[in-house]
């Protein structure tokens, strides 16, 4: 059941990357809802058009898009992406959502150096390439406002067994969105990160039942979280409502790892 916020985001054009699936796609459902044009971006053109699919689009002036990009490539795609935007709403995105992300678990012991580089080049590199090409669009067209929102978690914090890959590229997700907080504050961006805990999505659908009971019986509140649970606080950080918070880190873990 949705909160009544209703409608925060009405004539905002939103990028959401990893849009597809778990998160990503629960973040493209609040943003619609809350009457966003949402542009749902990943690397699978099947995954895209389901959450394409199931888009609310009856508020004003709406019109949500599919579109196919690998946010690890390259400079260029994510420029692409941004460009096709501007041809098809004449304007930038206004929010932008990375929510892309991968695992490729193994012990430090045991990790090859291409499962370390393509968690980095996917989760921290991607992250970089699409905040930049939104960012450098919005400073060009002047606009007046802007919501970067990274998805880092709670592992870059506190470390977890099997993924060195991983938890370094969320740490450096954080790294990045403070500093690109403090960069782009002048231009009225703001830029923040969520840092989830444990959420029920195909990522952790993958983790062996034993691993999750026992991460369940960690966390505080005792269950893992909902993707709607974090695209409440994404769609927070990209409204209005949050407008004198940049460069934070909201952590949403069910009081898992409170530090
Ligand atoms: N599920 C959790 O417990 C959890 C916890 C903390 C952080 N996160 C982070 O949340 C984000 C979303 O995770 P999720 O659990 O929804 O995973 P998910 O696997 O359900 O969704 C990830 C989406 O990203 C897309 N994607 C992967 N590589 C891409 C690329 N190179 N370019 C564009 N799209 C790409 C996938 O196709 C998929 O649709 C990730 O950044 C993840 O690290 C998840």
């Amino acid at each position: 059941i949705m909160a009544a916020a209703a409608t925060r985001l009405i004539s905002r054009l939103t990028l959401v990357t990893g849009g597809g699936s778990g998160i990503g796609q629960a973040v493209c459902q609040r943003f619609a809802s809350e009457g966003a044009s949402v542009v749902v971006a990943d690397i699978s053109q099947e995954s895209a058009n389901e959450t394409l699919g199931r888009l609310q689009g009856d508020l004003r002036g709406q019109s949500h898009m599919a579109a196919v990009v690998d946010v690890s490539l390259s400079f260029v795609a994510a420029v692409d992406v941004v460009l096709s935007l501007q041809t098809r709403y004449f304007q930038p995105p206004s929010v932008c959502v990375n929510a892309a992300g991968i695992t490729q678990d193994d012990f430090l012991l045991n990790m090859e150096e291409e499962q370390f580089d393509r968690v980095i080049q996917v989760n921290l590199k991607g992250s970089f390439l699409v905040t930049q090409a939104v960012a450098q669009a919005l400073v060009a067209c002047g606009a007046p406002k802007g919501s970067m929102v990274t998805v880092g978690s709670i592992v870059g914090k506190v470390g977890n067994i099997g993924q060195v890959n991983y938890a370094a590229s969320k740490a450096g997700v954080e790294g990045l969105t403070r500093t690109a907080a403090k960069e782009l504050s002048r231009f009225g961006i703001r830029c923040n990160c969520v840092l989830p805990g444990f959420i029920s999505t195909p990522m952790t659908d993958k983790v062996p039942e034993k691993v999750l009971n026992k991460m369940k019986s960690l966390v505080p509140m005792g269950r893992m979280g909902q993707p709607a649970e974090v695209a409440d606080v994404c769609a927070f950080l990209a409204s209005d409502d949050s407008r004198y918070i940049t460069g934070a880190s909201v952590e949403v873990t069910g009081g898992l790892f409170i530090g």
